[in-house]
């Protein structure tokens, strides 16, 4: 039997530019054809009409990168990807729009999409294969026999990819369902499947449908993310191996989701809602995106890896590359962070009023904190204060106490008398990720269904603006720092040289970590992740700065580096 080509899923927004070619050599040596990537429309167009196609965002380089390392490599632009990633990748600045609709043909939507295509896809085009470059194939949107039926959608990004130079090969990807094949195919485009187990049932189901279509999965899902608060899922090498066994013997391509899952730094996680129909609870997903998969969230192999290689070896005729080792981690150790300053004595980037509560995308941003202040009319008795739609999460101070902290899918309301003639009423809301599958996409942020206190709808806001994603300015030293709410921590973490760590807060609640001003992502003492993954890139020899956003309170302003990850 000829060997089909093995891809692996890489994602370079969740990996830093220094270290791709690490991961990509790493992907050869594990005996790997191809390196597949999604593009993230988000990160490469953060307001209307700005692109950023540099830094973290060369993808460009990326793929030569790619093809230094030997590897073909599978392009999926979306425009939206899904991938744990927030909002499947769209902009969250298209929900700023109450009436927006995304992936389907409203010329609205589309008229974006357009705009994004043309900017992100001639460097992609000039790559191509038939050009003497290395991509061999790019992936029409996502999985959407999940979404939606909308196939007048389908074909004009078929459309839309042809007209902008791409000529190698189409192909679009499905869960192995009659709903999931039936919606998200398109006649004249290879269809692929995506599965974790059974695969000659996957392919199976994939013929009754496409007879004349290669076998093809697009995502084997050899582990799996997770979310806060739930297990961390792991999955035995072993298992995995037999099932890339079982694939290679039907003579199906295949692509591993993932090879390397890298991290969700920053804000960048999504989140899920729950149940079988994808409507259910809010569930946001954690920083690390290790994935359990092949290569650990710092470019080293796994047990899986040596399994898959050994697989793979099975299957191909030429030898491949053994794997570097790397550089050791950093020597364990504790950094104290001395240093405070509140969060409300932190200017707010912007302040707006309105009569009732803006959302985040229609005060602009994109992730972050925000305080809305209103008032209730008084002398009246105890009634419940409802946060309709609250996302995610809420500190709600009367009068400047601190009543109650609610959360989206928990606890959205609180009783609150007020004994004067009013009560004055501080939310300051934190959001976690967008939903990135199902309904539920399209997630917006805020006091999104207004503010009740019983069945009165609150008016008369103020909404103050907290980015987060530029800490450059925070005035340290200015204010008294006692008091309440969140407060952020500073101190210094000395290095001999740069390392890749692990960061670990014991006794902290719930928040965000920068190194040297770059926002690891977030951190929450109800796991199942305990340590944020630090890479090398971060750190200068000598002294770097370290912060940290506390939430709730912390006991001991202490920060642990470690050296072994514990997710
Ligand atoms: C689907 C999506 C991927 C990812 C996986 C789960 O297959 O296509 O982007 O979300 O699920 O990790």
């Amino acid at each position: 039997m000829a060997p089909v080509p093995v891809s692996g899923a890489l994602h370079y927004f969740r990996v830093l530019p220094e270290q791709w070619p690490q991961r990509l050599a790493m992907l050869r040596a594990m005996g790997l054809d191809a390196v597949e990537t999604y593009l993230a429309w988000n990160m490469h167009e953060p307001t209307p009409g700005t692109f950023v196609l540099g830094g973290r965002a060369d993808v460009g380089r990326f793929l030569d990168l790619a093809a230094d390392a030997g590897l073909d490599a599978i392009v999926r632009p979306g425009p939206y990807i899904c991938a744990e990633w927030d909002n499947g990748g769209l902009p969250s600045w298209l929900l700023a729009d109450r009436s927006a609709r995304l992936r389907c043909s409203d010329p609205g939507f589309l008229g974006h999409v357009a705009r994004y295509f043309d900017a992100v896809l001639p460097a992609i085009a000039e790559r191509q294969r038939t050009r003497g470059g290395n991509v061999v194939t790019l992936q029409v949107e996502n999985e959407y026999g999940s979404y939606g039926t909308d196939r007048r959608y389908l074909e004009w990004l078929c459309d839309a990819l042809r007209e902008r130079g791409i000529d190698v090969p189409l192909a679009t990807s499905d869960g192995a369902s009659d709903y999931q094949l039936t919606g998200g195919t398109i006649p004249g485009v290879p269809a692929a499947v995506n599965f974790g187990d059974d695969p000659e049932k996957a392919f199976a189901t994939l013929a009754r449908y496409r007879p004349d279509d290669p076998p093809r999965c697009m995502e084997f899902w050899n582990g799996w993310f997770d979310h806060w608060g739930e297990r961390h899922h792991t999955r035995p090498a072993a298992d995995a191996a037999a099932v890339l066994e079982r694939i290679l013997a039907t003579g199906a391509s295949v692509n591993l989701y993932m090879a390397h899952g890298g991290t969700n730094f920053g804000t960048t996680a999504g989140a899920n809602l729950g149940g079988a129909e994808s409507v259910g609870g809010y569930q946001p997903t954690v920083t690390s995106y290790d994935y359990d998969a092949p290569i650990d969230e710092r470019g080293a192999p796994t047990a899986k890896f040596h399994a898959f290689r050994e697989v793979l070896a099975r299957h191909r005729t030429e030898a491949v590359p053994e794997p570097e080792p790397l550089p050791p981690v950093l020597p364990a150790g504790t950094v104290r962070l001395d240093d405070t300053l509140r969060l409300l004595d932190v200017p707010p980037a912007s302040v707006t009023g309105s009569a009732v509560p803006r959302t985040f995308e229609e005060l602009g941003l994109h992730h972050g904190l925000v305080l809305y202040r209103s008032a209730i009319p008084g002398p009246r008795d105890s009634h419940p204060l409802h946060l309709d739609g609250l996302a995610d999460r809420a500190h709600v101070f009367v009068d400047g106490a601190l009543t109650a902290v609610l959360e989206r899918s928990a606890e959205t309301s609180v009783p609150v008398a007020v004994k004067g003639e009013s009560a004055s009423l501080e939310i300051l809301v934190e959001s976690m990720g967008r939903v990135n599958y199902g309904p539920g996409l399209g997630d917006r942020k805020g006091l999104v269904g207004g503010v009740r206190h019983d069945q009165q709808f609150l008016h008369g806001w103020t909404a103050s603006t907290h980015p987060l994603d530029d800490i450059s300015e925070l005035p340290w030293g200015t204010a008294d720092t006692a008091g309440r709410g969140p407060t952020y921590h500073r101190g210094v973490l000395t290095v001999a040289e740069p390392r890749d760590g692990y960061l670990a807060l014991p006794g902290w609640t719930k928040g965000y970590v920068w190194v040297n001003g770059f926002c690891l992502g977030r951190y929450w003492d109800r796991g199942p992740q305990r340590t944020l993954y630090l890479p090398w890139p971060l750190l200068r020899p000598g002294a770097n700065e370290l912060v940290v956003l506390e939430l709730d309170g912390v006991t001991e302003p202490v920060v642990e580096i470690r050296t072994e990850p514990e997710l």
